[in-house]
């Protein structure tokens, strides 16, 4: 008895994944345009490979990174903007968990940008891109762990 209810749920889970996988591949293909809020992710890609580039450069004096302002200046913007750009779904700020995990990414970076932009903090703002998008489920994942510096 116990058994076949595991074997239900197990079931369950696994058919709720997929299905979740399909909507991921589906919201890839946008038919109604970049969002705007597509654009401000495309553009905290672009400012956080800024980012990893200026490390990647400065290798032997990480501790002495200095980065150019227009970059720091955009990439504030932008990631200011992760909690009011209009996105591609209407239901996206429906509840609480998009505001959450944008919350924790904002205060990652704010905490990045004040404490001498240390490595440990730019990896752990790069999960927090990661953890909201296993939430959403936007395929993605891959393209952002590469901004991992190592
Ligand atoms: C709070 C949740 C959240 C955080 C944090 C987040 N994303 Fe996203 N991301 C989304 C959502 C939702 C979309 C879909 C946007 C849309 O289509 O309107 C998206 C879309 C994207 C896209 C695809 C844009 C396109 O071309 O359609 C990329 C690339 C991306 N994010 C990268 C990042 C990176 C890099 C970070 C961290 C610097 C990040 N995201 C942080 C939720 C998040």
């Amino acid at each position: 008895m116990f058994k076949t209810l595991f074997y239900f749920l197990l079931a369950c889970l696994f058919f709720s994944c997929s299905t979740k996988t399909e909507e991921c591949k589906k919201n890839q293909i946008n038919p109604n345009g970049d969002s705007e809020l597509a654009l401000v992710m495309r553009a905290l890609y672009n400012n956080t490979l800024s980012i990893k580039s200026e490390y990647i450069k400065n290798i032997d004096s990480i501790s002495n990174i200095k980065l150019n302002l227009n970059i720091i200046e955009d990439f504030t913007l932008n990631y200011e903007a992760l909690n009011h750009a209009e996105p591609t779904d209407r239901d996206l700020r429906n509840n609480d968990i998009y505001k959450g995990f944008a919350d924790i990414y904002i205060n990652s970076s704010t905490e990045f940008l004040t404490n001498k932009y240390s490595k440990e903090n730019y990896n752990l703002m790069v999960n927090n891109c990661i953890k909201c998008h296993e939430q959403f489920c936007l395929g993605t994942i891959d393209k952002i762990r590469k901004l991992h510096i190592r």
